[in-house]
């Protein structure tokens, strides 16, 4: 079993990391466009493998796709991160032709790979890839609903102040500041409404915090986040390498489904060995489904930017 992780940025390395200790491959891939950099992040990561007790051999490689060759599940997070101040939307101009070109390249190497696409913007970059690839929609996957997911249930736990294992919380719409939609109404606490404990500034407060969640990291680090994101992207790669069927809110290809046609934007779906394998249904209220046209209607606006770069 073999993954390859393109982007050897502190994305793709944590994505990478998190790999190796799960185990979830005998062989992991980390690709970089930069001269030994792939190689020196994973030397770096097996020095570790004696010390945590792991067993997958990480190797990196210098734009030489013959070495992803053969790889079940790929992920791509190469592209430009964010700076204090930048949304996602704006990174489309840098990242669009790099995403297109890796897509392809792996496919070369590895034609039956699911991908997994975390670069931002993380809507467009998924849809980008499907079109230019025109592979079967279950293989491709857009990472960002997972870690906003993950960040709700942090800002819950915050505002309960309970263990985050205890809440289901999702994010669905897209991955941008303005455009992702914490359910506050299906969040749960044990099986218990969280409305049911916080009043509706709070739940108000906590879904604002989410929804600019990565602005808030990217303020304060410099440049965007790497732990949840890394951690999220390994959580889809151990569901399908596991053929777990665990549903997330993942970037996916609708066709008609929450009543959009022909984007790719976030859904709760199962995931499996095949990729993505069925999108559940939340029944969204008037009110939600309002805010999901709204954010298809940003993210159509941002791919329909991709007609006009040069790819
Ligand atoms: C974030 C980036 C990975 O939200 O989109 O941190």
């Amino acid at each position: 079993m073999k993954i390859t992780v393109v982007g050897a940025g502190a994305v793709g390395a944590t994505v990478a990391d998190n790999i190796a200790r799960k185990e979830l491959c005998q062989e992991l891939v980390l690709l970089d466009i930069k001269e030994g950099f792939s190689q020196g992040k994973a030397m770096d990561m097996m020095q570790t493998a004696n010390l945590l007790g792991f067993d997958t051999k990480v190797s990196g490689s210098t734009n030489d796709y013959a070495k992803t060759a053969g790889s079940s599940v790929v992920v791509i997070t190469s592209g430009i991160p964010r700076k204090p101040g930048m949304t996602r939307e704006e990174l489309i101009g840098t990242n669009a032709s790099i995403v297109k070109g890796v897509a392809e390249n792996i496919l070369k190497h590895s034609p039956d790979a699911v991908i997994i696409v975390i670069s931002n913007p993380m809507d467009t970059m998924t849809y980008l890839a499907l079109k230019s690839t025109g592979l079967p929609k279950n293989r491709i996957i857009g990472m960002g609903g997972i870690l906003d997911s993950a960040r709700f249930r942090f800002n819950l736990s915050n505002a309960l102040q309970c263990s985050p294992g205890d809440l289901q919380a999702t994010v669905i719409g897209g991955h941008g500041d303005t455009t992702m939609i914490p359910l506050t109404r299906l969040a749960t606490y044990q099986s218990m409404p969280v409305s049911s404990f916080l009043d509706a500034e709070t739940l108000n407060k906590v879904a604002a915090d989410t929804m600019v969640g990565g602005a808030t990291l990217t303020k304060l680090i410099g440049t965007s986040a790497w732990y949840a994101p890394g951690a999220s992207g390994c959580a889809l790669v151990e569901s399908v390498i596991r053929d777990e069927k665990k549903v997330f809110p993942c970037c996916v290809y609708l066709d008609g489904e929450y009543g959009q046609k022909d984007i790719c934007m976030g859904v709760p779906v199962v995931i499996g060995k095949n990729g993505w394998e069925k999108i559940l249904d939340y029944q969204l209220n008037a009110q939600e489904q309002e805010a999901f046209n709204k954010s298809a209607e940003a993210v159509r606006n941002m791919n329909s930017v991709l007609s006009t770069l040069k790819l």
